[in-house]
């Protein structure tokens, strides 16, 4: 009977908890101890939740930020030394780049606190609590009502509970929606204006292998790079001033010189941008067969003119390298993602899962619940999506997708010329200024052109005619006379509009008046803006947005019948840019028949690579003289190999670029930077197979630092672990 009553337990065991892959998931920090703490245990974690997230006392989550917009940062001194990605200051260090001063190439290090680069409009933000706050998000809502009375509701209650929260503090509140509106949590946050670069490699370390390694292992790229935050005398937050002081921070991360080996533990704490785990078929069939396909083609064109371009001259090397690398990372992204769900059978399995859902929601139909028509009404509504999702994708990838184009659309402020008083005038004037400068700094007219062209004929070509802008009247006109009638509107279009020239732009900037405004109706490029603008507004976003909105509530509902449908299993929340955790351990895999991939890469696959003929593979001298002298200092592993990167299966996504990955003890061991192309899939289905994250070995970071850049007073300040 004992027996029988075991095999039972063991049964029901797997059975539930064959949902949760092994280190599939991103957790809420403040629910660790409830949900995770005894798997992270069993896993080789060595401290306590309380160490990771408390509100009581100084914990990890003191050291960590949202760096900028995107990525994540980590605290490594007491004197406000932060460490992120290369490719996450990559911004910042071009802007401070120029033929000159060329950081970008040749690496920049501040020798003391005077050097720092300040960087206006870059922020870090700090979180100070969270705190589940749904019953306040929900109350007076109830399934009475609309949709759109439930959205006016929640909106007030959120309203209002962020202004209480951050009354008479300089805190900012924000509350952010979990598993699709079925949880809401407050966050507190401390945002510092004041964030100085202190130090980067050249990109032949810090971006080592370009877009060709990119979202690949086996990887040697050097992704880091070193601010700081400054902060007002008071320890408050303030916007730059000479007068300002490093800021204190209430926690750093030591840095463990132990590294790691297969099977460690290790944890990332971050900020995860966005997942869809929990989308029905239709969603991951529009994904791999609509979306993905399509930004692929359009993206796949403009590498080639802008790759071009780059490859010809210095200086359009500089101007383009930042969009070519931001194009480049969806593309190759989306290309591993189809491949991953193709392996994965993902339609498939999630086609399973819903005929047993839907056999499930048949039999436990009540009068409080119906969850029977989910799942056809997620079918008719992608279905209904699915035009206006392709054409959005051309407006917004191929119609508006080249400089000239997009300075018009940044500028529809201009329509306010019609009649302006003077000072409107001057405003536009100044507005206008400024935002030419951004586009122009970065802008090659004749790169632009071909771009241009070429997005043109893909949308001419792609589109259906129903979502054309009124404008192509025009090659309409030009193929009478043309062979080629797109290049002859593209020569029209750039040799008249003010737009594509910096020169006219510039003259007409500084002539704007009233009149102006009849200009304008006539330029070729802000013409053609208005049309795609108004096929955007009158054609699609009207109807995508009344289906997204239906889908958005189907959403929410969904979730909460698929956590009822199988209420053992235990749900992670999608990634929604808020603090997670996500652990699991340091690992080799199999990327196809016969191949293993070790764990970790070292130097001297960074001198295979080698070739100074191509840009991404151009090891720098003093690199070679370091490696040939085996100059590591202490930072080499036991055998006396300097390792560069390593993998381990925690699940991550975009926006945990930067965050520290850290071992049993909270020790940093890493920073995260990337994923392997044949997991890219786990935004939508994780492989524990196939998915890895990569991370930067702490130690190559500290050995460029030191050895390479001659920076030992950085080294000093952080506090290393032996
Ligand atoms: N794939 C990484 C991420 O998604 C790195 C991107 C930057 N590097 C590059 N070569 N484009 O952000
Ligand atoms: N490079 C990514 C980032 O910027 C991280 C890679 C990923 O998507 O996992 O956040």
């Amino acid at each position: 009977m004992a027996r029988k009553f075991f095999v039972l337990v063991l049964i029901l065991k797997f059975l539930f908890n064959v949902f949760v892959y092994a280190d599939e998931g991103m957790w809420i920090p403040l629910l660790l101890e409830k949900y995770n703490f005894e798997d992270m245990k069993a896993k080789g974690f060595k401290l306590t939740a309380e160490d990771i997230y408390s509100v009581n006392k100084t914990s990890m989550k003191d050291a960590i930020v949202i760096f900028g917009r995107g990525c994540t940062g980590e605290m490594i001194s007491e004197k406000g030394l932060l460490i992120t990605n290369h490719h996450c200051g990559y911004g910042q260090i071009q802007r401070h780049s120029s033929l000159e001063n060329d950081y970008l190439t040749h690496g920049f290090w501040a020798k003391d606190m005077s050097q720092e680069l300040p960087n206006p409009g870059l922020t870090v933000t700090f979180l100070i609590s969270m705190e589940d706050v749904t019953e306040k998000v929900l109350q007076g809502v109830s399934d009475k009502i609309t949709e759109a009375e439930r959205y006016q509701i929640i909106k007030k209650n959120i309203d209002k509970i962020t202004s209480e929260a951050v009354k008479n503090t300089h805190y900012k509140a924000r509350v952010e929606s979990f598993y699709n509106g079925n949880q809401y949590f407050l966050f507190i946050n401390e945002v510092f204006e004041d964030v100085r670069l202190v130090g980067t490699p050249p990109s032949s370390i810090g971006k080592f292998g370009g877009d060709t390694d990119n979202w690949m292992w086996p990887r040697h790229t050097g992704d880091f790079a070193l601010f700081r935050v400054y902060c007002g005398k008071d320890g408050k937050p303030a916007p730059y001033s000479k007068d300002n002081v490093p800021l204190k921070p209430r926690k750093y991360f030591p840095i463990s010189m132990k590294g790691v080996v297969e099977g460690d533990f290790t944890m990332v704490f971050g900020y995860p941008g966005s997942t869809s785990q929990y989308i029905p078929s239709f969603a991951v069939q529009e994904i791999m067969n609509e979306t993905d396909p399509a930004r692929i083609l359009i993206r796949g064109k403009k590498l080639d003119i802008i790759n071009q371009a780059m490859e010809s001259s210095p200086l359009t090397r500089i101007q383009y390298s930042a969009k070519a690398a931001s194009i480049a990372n969806g593309w190759k992204k989306w290309i591993g993602e189809i491949r991953g769900l193709k392996r994965l059978n993902a339609i498939e399995r999630k086609i399973n899962f819903e005929t047993e859902f839907q056999k499930w929601a048949d039999s436990t139909k009540t009068d409080d619940k119906n969850y029977s028509n989910i799942l056809s009404k997620y079918k008719e509504l992608y279905a209904q999506r699915s035009k206006y999702n392709f054409a959005s994708i051309y407006i917004n990838e191929a119609g508006l997708g080249c400089d000239a184009i997009l300075l018009t659309v940044r500028l529809r402020s201009f329509e306010n010329l019609k009649n302006a008083d003077k000072n409107t005038v001057e405003a536009l004037a100044k507005e206008a200024k400024s935002k030419g400068d951004g586009i122009f700094k970065d802008y090659d007219e004749q790169t632009d052109k071909k771009l241009f062209i070429e997005m043109t004929r893909l949308y001419y070509n792609n589109v259906p005619a129903e979502f054309h802008p009124a404008y192509f009247s025009m090659i309409g006109k030009f193929s009478k006379k043309h062979s080629d009638p797109i290049v002859a509107f593209a020569d029209y279009c750039y040799s008249k509009s003010v737009f594509a020239n910096k020169a006219r732009f510039e003259k007409f900037v500084n002539e704007l008046s009233p009149k102006s405004y009849s200009i304008l109706q006539k330029d070729p490029i802000y013409v053609l803006m208005k049309d795609y603008i108004a096929v955007f507004q009158d054609k699609i976003s009207n109807q995508i947005d009344k289906i997204d909105y239906v889908i958005d509530s189907l959403d929410r509902i969904y979730m909460k019948a698929q956590m009822e449908f199988q209420p053992n299993r235990l749900f992670f929340p999608d990634a929604n840019f808020t603090l997670r955790v996500t652990y699991g351990q340091v690992s080799s895999y199999y990327p196809a028949d016969a191949i293993k991939y070790n764990y970790f890469t070292t130097i001297t696959g960074i001198m295979e690579k080698d070739n100074p003929d191509i840009y991404d593979y151009d090891v720098p001298k003093k690199l070679k003289e370091l490696y040939i002298n085996k100059d590591f200092g202490s930072y080499a592993d036991k055998d006396g190999n300097l390792r560069v990167a390593f993998i381990a299966t925690n699940h991550t996504t975009g926006g945990n670029s930067g965050s520290p990955v850290l071992n049993a003890y909270g020790e940093l061991v890493g920073i995260n930077f990337d994923r392997n192309w044949e997991g890219t899939m786990s935004d939508i289905m994780y492989d524990p197979e196939m998915c890895r994250n990569i991370i930067l070995d702490i130690r190559y970071a500290l050995f460029v630092i030191d050895k390479y850049a001659g920076a030992k007073h950085l080294i000093e300040e952080m506090d290393l672990r032996y």
